[in-house]
Protein backbone atom coordinates (compact mmCIF):
# COMPACT_ATOMS: atom_id res chain seq x y z
CA UNK A 1 0.00 0.00 0.00
CA UNK A 2 1.48 3.62 -1.09
CA UNK A 3 0.33 7.04 0.07
CA UNK A 4 -0.89 9.84 -1.19
CA UNK A 5 -0.97 13.33 0.76
CA UNK A 6 -2.77 15.98 -1.11
CA UNK A 7 -1.86 19.78 -0.10
CA UNK A 8 -2.64 21.71 -2.94
CA UNK A 9 -4.96 24.52 -3.39
CA UNK A 10 -4.84 28.05 -2.88
CA UNK A 11 -6.45 28.20 0.76
CA UNK A 12 -8.34 31.58 -0.39
CA UNK A 13 -11.10 30.79 2.52
CA UNK A 14 -7.85 31.35 5.20
CA UNK A 15 -6.58 34.44 3.50
CA UNK A 16 -4.64 36.40 4.44
CA UNK A 17 -3.13 33.73 6.61
CA UNK A 18 -2.64 31.77 3.48
CA UNK A 19 -0.91 34.53 1.47
CA UNK A 20 2.14 33.17 1.94
CA UNK A 21 2.54 29.95 3.05
CA UNK A 22 0.51 26.68 2.49
CA UNK A 23 -2.84 26.24 4.54
CA UNK A 24 -1.35 22.41 5.37
CA UNK A 25 1.97 24.20 6.78
CA UNK A 26 0.10 25.96 9.33
CA UNK A 27 -0.15 25.29 13.02
CA UNK A 28 -2.92 23.21 14.73
CA UNK A 29 -1.50 24.14 18.15
CA UNK A 30 2.18 22.77 18.31
CA UNK A 31 2.61 21.48 15.03
CA UNK A 32 2.06 21.64 11.27
CA UNK A 33 -1.03 20.77 9.65
CA UNK A 34 0.18 18.47 7.52
CA UNK A 35 1.85 16.18 10.40
CA UNK A 36 -2.20 15.48 11.49
CA UNK A 37 -2.75 13.41 7.84
CA UNK A 38 1.04 11.86 7.79
CA UNK A 39 0.62 10.70 11.23
CA UNK A 40 -2.49 8.65 9.68
CA UNK A 41 -0.63 7.15 7.03
CA UNK A 42 2.23 5.99 8.92
CA UNK A 43 -0.09 4.44 11.45
CA UNK A 44 -1.95 2.70 8.58
CA UNK A 45 1.59 0.89 8.09
CA UNK A 46 2.50 3.05 4.83
CA UNK A 47 6.13 3.84 4.70
CA UNK A 48 6.01 5.26 0.96
CA UNK A 49 4.22 8.20 0.91
CA UNK A 50 3.64 10.97 -2.12
CA UNK A 51 3.16 14.45 -0.88
CA UNK A 52 1.31 16.80 -3.61
CA UNK A 53 1.90 20.74 -3.16
CA UNK A 54 1.60 23.77 -5.70
CA UNK A 55 5.03 24.50 -7.11
CA UNK A 56 5.04 27.42 -4.87
CA UNK A 57 4.82 25.19 -1.46
CA UNK A 58 6.91 22.61 -2.91
CA UNK A 59 10.05 23.68 -1.26
CA UNK A 60 8.67 24.67 2.19
CA UNK A 61 7.37 21.21 2.44
CA UNK A 62 10.81 19.81 1.86
CA UNK A 63 12.56 21.65 3.95
CA UNK A 64 9.60 20.75 6.62
CA UNK A 65 9.96 16.87 6.28
CA UNK A 66 13.02 16.34 3.83
CA UNK A 67 13.26 12.21 2.00
CA UNK A 68 11.27 11.15 5.49
CA UNK A 69 14.06 9.83 6.99
CA UNK A 70 14.08 11.28 10.14
CA UNK A 71 10.35 9.52 10.59
CA UNK A 72 11.22 5.93 9.17
CA UNK A 73 9.89 6.78 6.19
CA UNK A 74 10.22 7.33 2.22
CA UNK A 75 8.72 10.75 1.39
CA UNK A 76 8.80 11.92 -2.43
CA UNK A 77 7.14 15.09 -4.02
CA UNK A 78 4.92 16.12 -7.17
CA UNK A 79 2.90 19.33 -7.67
CA UNK A 80 -0.20 20.07 -9.10
CA UNK A 81 -0.34 22.64 -11.36
CA UNK A 82 -4.27 23.93 -10.67
CA UNK A 83 -6.97 22.77 -8.38
CA UNK A 84 -8.22 20.41 -10.75
CA UNK A 85 -9.73 17.90 -8.13
CA UNK A 86 -8.98 15.20 -5.39
CA UNK A 87 -9.11 12.25 -8.15
CA UNK A 88 -6.33 14.16 -10.42
CA UNK A 89 -4.20 12.75 -7.01
CA UNK A 90 -3.80 9.34 -9.03
CA UNK A 91 -2.95 10.80 -12.70
CA UNK A 92 -0.18 12.74 -10.76
CA UNK A 93 0.44 10.08 -8.85
CA UNK A 94 0.56 7.63 -11.27
CA UNK A 95 4.00 6.44 -11.62
CA UNK A 96 4.25 6.44 -8.06
CA UNK A 97 1.70 3.94 -7.09
CA UNK A 98 2.91 2.15 -9.95
CA UNK A 99 1.15 -1.39 -9.58
CA UNK A 100 0.18 -1.00 -5.41
CA UNK A 101 -2.61 -0.39 -4.26
CA UNK A 102 -3.25 3.34 -2.88
CA UNK A 103 -4.50 5.19 0.22
CA UNK A 104 -5.11 8.82 -0.53
CA UNK A 105 -5.58 11.76 2.27
CA UNK A 106 -6.09 15.06 2.65
CA UNK A 107 -3.86 17.40 3.48
CA UNK A 108 -6.01 19.39 5.77
CA UNK A 109 -7.85 16.60 7.72
CA UNK A 110 -7.74 15.61 11.13
CA UNK A 111 -8.58 11.68 12.82
CA UNK A 112 -8.22 11.24 16.39
CA UNK A 113 -9.70 8.34 17.55
CA UNK A 114 -9.41 5.09 19.83
CA UNK A 115 -8.35 2.15 17.47
CA UNK A 116 -7.68 4.01 14.81
CA UNK A 117 -3.97 2.41 14.12
CA UNK A 118 -5.86 -1.35 13.69
CA UNK A 119 -8.77 -0.32 11.60
CA UNK A 120 -6.42 1.03 9.39
CA UNK A 121 -4.24 -1.77 8.79
CA UNK A 122 -7.53 -3.99 8.85
CA UNK A 123 -9.12 -2.00 5.81
CA UNK A 124 -5.51 -1.75 4.31
CA UNK A 125 -5.04 -5.36 3.99
CA UNK A 126 -8.17 -5.95 3.28
CA UNK A 127 -8.45 -3.98 0.00
CA UNK A 128 -4.40 -5.60 -0.66
CA UNK A 129 -6.06 -9.14 -0.93
CA UNK A 130 -10.19 -8.52 -2.12
CA UNK A 131 -9.01 -5.32 -4.16
CA UNK A 132 -12.26 -2.71 -4.20
CA UNK A 133 -12.11 0.79 -2.69
CA UNK A 134 -12.77 1.76 0.95
CA UNK A 135 -14.49 5.28 2.70
CA UNK A 136 -14.65 6.42 6.05
CA UNK A 137 -17.58 8.40 6.87
CA UNK A 138 -18.09 10.48 9.70
CA UNK A 139 -21.39 12.21 11.10
CA UNK A 140 -21.43 16.06 10.58
CA UNK A 141 -23.74 19.07 11.33
CA UNK A 142 -23.63 20.26 7.71
CA UNK A 143 -24.34 18.24 5.08
CA UNK A 144 -24.72 20.40 2.44
CA UNK A 145 -21.08 20.78 2.60
CA UNK A 146 -19.62 17.45 1.66
CA UNK A 147 -19.38 14.12 -0.12
CA UNK A 148 -22.82 12.57 1.51
CA UNK A 149 -23.41 8.43 1.83
CA UNK A 150 -26.49 7.35 1.58
CA UNK A 151 -26.90 3.78 3.67
CA UNK A 152 -29.47 1.07 4.82
CA UNK A 153 -29.60 -1.10 8.24
CA UNK A 154 -26.85 -3.18 7.12
CA UNK A 155 -24.95 -0.39 6.59
CA UNK A 156 -24.55 -1.46 2.60
CA UNK A 157 -24.19 1.84 0.71
CA UNK A 158 -26.94 3.35 -1.77
CA UNK A 159 -25.65 6.53 -2.95
CA UNK A 160 -22.95 9.16 -2.37
CA UNK A 161 -23.71 12.86 -3.77
CA UNK A 162 -21.71 15.54 -3.65
CA UNK A 163 -22.14 18.97 -1.83
CA UNK A 164 -26.09 17.58 -2.24
CA UNK A 165 -29.07 20.42 -1.79
CA UNK A 166 -30.63 17.95 0.03
CA UNK A 167 -28.84 15.52 1.61
CA UNK A 168 -29.52 11.69 2.09
CA UNK A 169 -28.20 11.18 5.42
CA UNK A 170 -25.64 12.72 7.90
CA UNK A 171 -22.41 10.71 7.00
CA UNK A 172 -19.41 12.91 5.43
CA UNK A 173 -17.68 11.13 2.93
CA UNK A 174 -13.90 11.99 5.16
CA UNK A 175 -10.87 12.89 3.24
CA UNK A 176 -9.51 9.71 3.75
CA UNK A 177 -10.09 6.98 0.92
CA UNK A 178 -8.42 3.57 0.39
CA UNK A 179 -8.32 1.72 -3.35
CA UNK A 180 -6.99 -0.48 -5.68
CA UNK A 181 -4.44 -0.27 -8.15
CA UNK A 182 -7.50 0.05 -10.86
CA UNK A 183 -8.05 3.56 -9.46
CA UNK A 184 -5.25 5.11 -11.73
CA UNK A 185 -7.09 3.74 -14.74
CA UNK A 186 -10.27 4.98 -13.22
CA UNK A 187 -8.99 8.83 -12.88
CA UNK A 188 -7.58 8.81 -16.76
CA UNK A 189 -11.33 8.24 -17.81
CA UNK A 190 -12.64 10.74 -15.51
CA UNK A 191 -14.69 13.86 -16.98
CA UNK A 192 -14.81 16.91 -15.40
CA UNK A 193 -17.84 18.21 -13.36
CA UNK A 194 -19.84 20.99 -13.32
CA UNK A 195 -17.47 22.78 -10.90
CA UNK A 196 -14.49 21.59 -13.36
CA UNK A 197 -12.90 19.27 -11.12
CA UNK A 198 -11.74 15.78 -10.97
CA UNK A 199 -14.39 14.44 -8.47
CA UNK A 200 -13.36 12.13 -5.94
CA UNK A 201 -17.21 11.31 -5.67
CA UNK A 202 -17.15 10.46 -9.49
CA UNK A 203 -14.33 7.70 -8.43
CA UNK A 204 -16.06 6.52 -5.41
CA UNK A 205 -19.21 5.92 -7.22
CA UNK A 206 -17.44 3.93 -10.23
CA UNK A 207 -16.69 1.16 -7.29
CA UNK A 208 -20.25 1.77 -5.73
CA UNK A 209 -21.54 0.30 -9.21
CA UNK A 210 -19.20 -2.07 -9.19
CA UNK A 211 -20.33 -3.09 -5.90
CA UNK A 212 -16.82 -3.01 -4.55
CA UNK A 213 -17.21 0.24 -2.15
CA UNK A 214 -16.44 -0.65 1.35
CA UNK A 215 -17.64 1.49 4.04
CA UNK A 216 -16.03 1.96 7.58
CA UNK A 217 -18.32 4.08 9.37
CA UNK A 218 -16.39 6.51 12.21
CA UNK A 219 -18.71 7.40 15.02
CA UNK A 220 -19.08 8.56 18.28
CA UNK A 221 -15.91 8.49 20.44
CA UNK A 222 -13.96 9.35 17.16
CA UNK A 223 -13.01 13.14 15.90
CA UNK A 224 -12.72 14.11 12.96
CA UNK A 225 -12.09 18.08 12.40
CA UNK A 226 -12.05 20.63 9.81
CA UNK A 227 -9.91 23.24 9.31
CA UNK A 228 -11.35 25.10 6.44
CA UNK A 229 -12.06 28.56 7.97
CA UNK A 230 -10.56 30.46 10.46
CA UNK A 231 -13.15 29.98 13.24
CA UNK A 232 -12.81 25.68 12.55
CA UNK A 233 -8.50 25.83 12.38
CA UNK A 234 -8.95 27.43 15.86
CA UNK A 235 -11.10 25.21 17.61
CA UNK A 236 -9.08 22.34 16.03
CA UNK A 237 -6.10 24.04 17.68
CA UNK A 238 -8.02 24.20 21.17
CA UNK A 239 -9.24 20.55 21.01
CA UNK A 240 -6.04 19.28 20.23
CA UNK A 241 -4.44 21.64 23.24
CA UNK A 242 -7.08 20.12 25.83
CA UNK A 243 -6.54 16.60 24.78
CA UNK A 244 -2.87 16.70 25.01
CA UNK A 245 -2.73 18.85 28.21
CA UNK A 246 -5.23 16.83 29.71
CA UNK A 247 -4.03 13.45 29.28
CA UNK A 248 -0.08 14.50 28.93
CA UNK A 249 0.22 12.23 25.04
CA UNK A 250 0.39 14.13 21.84
CA UNK A 251 -1.71 13.82 18.57
CA UNK A 252 0.12 12.89 15.58
CA UNK A 253 3.64 13.16 16.69
CA UNK A 254 5.73 11.65 14.24
CA UNK A 255 9.04 10.63 15.94
CA UNK A 256 6.36 8.86 18.44
CA UNK A 257 4.93 7.25 15.95
CA UNK A 258 8.11 6.11 14.17
CA UNK A 259 9.16 4.69 17.25
CA UNK A 260 5.68 3.00 18.25
CA UNK A 261 5.53 1.31 14.27
CA UNK A 262 9.42 0.19 14.97
CA UNK A 263 10.17 2.56 11.95
CA UNK A 264 12.88 3.52 13.71
CA UNK A 265 15.27 2.96 16.86
CA UNK A 266 14.99 4.99 20.29
CA UNK A 267 19.12 5.63 19.32
CA UNK A 268 18.20 7.35 15.94
CA UNK A 269 14.97 9.10 17.06
CA UNK A 270 17.43 10.91 19.91
CA UNK A 271 20.10 11.09 17.87
CA UNK A 272 17.63 13.22 15.30
CA UNK A 273 16.73 15.95 18.31
CA UNK A 274 19.56 15.93 20.18
CA UNK A 275 20.30 19.25 19.49
CA UNK A 276 16.79 20.90 20.38
CA UNK A 277 16.51 21.91 23.96
CA UNK A 278 13.98 23.81 25.97
CA UNK A 279 10.96 22.56 23.63
CA UNK A 280 7.91 20.48 24.74
CA UNK A 281 7.59 19.05 21.62
CA UNK A 282 10.86 17.45 21.97
CA UNK A 283 10.85 17.06 25.59
CA UNK A 284 7.78 14.78 25.47
CA UNK A 285 10.01 12.76 22.66
CA UNK A 286 12.87 12.24 24.77
CA UNK A 287 10.88 11.35 27.91
CA UNK A 288 8.86 8.68 25.58
CA UNK A 289 11.89 6.86 23.94
CA UNK A 290 13.76 6.81 27.46
C1 LIG B 1 -13.80 17.19 -0.63
C2 LIG B 1 -14.66 16.11 -1.29
C3 LIG B 1 -15.87 15.78 -0.40
C4 LIG B 1 -15.40 15.38 1.00
C5 LIG B 1 -14.49 16.48 1.58
C6 LIG B 1 -13.84 16.01 2.89
O1 LIG B 1 -14.52 18.40 -0.59
O2 LIG B 1 -15.05 16.55 -2.57
O3 LIG B 1 -16.57 14.71 -0.97
O4 LIG B 1 -16.52 15.18 1.85
O5 LIG B 1 -13.41 16.81 0.67
O6 LIG B 1 -13.00 17.00 3.45
P1 LIG B 1 -13.79 19.82 -0.87
O7 LIG B 1 -12.75 19.97 0.18
O8 LIG B 1 -13.20 19.74 -2.23
O9 LIG B 1 -14.88 20.83 -0.76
Amino acid sequence: MKGIILAGGSGTRLYPTTLVTSKQLLPVFDKPMIYYPLSVLMLAGIRNILIITTEKDMPDFQKLLGDGERFGINLSYKTQAKPNGLAEAFIIGGDFIGKDCVTLILGDNIFFGPRFSGTLKYRSKLIEKEGGACIFSYPVKQPERFGIVEFDREDKILSIEEKPEKPKSQYAVTGLYMYDNSVVGHAKELKPSERGELEITDINNIYLKNGTLRMEKLGRGFSWLDTGTHQSLLQAGQYVQTIEENQGIKIACLEEVAFRMKYLSRTRILNNIQNIKNNDYYDYIRKLVE
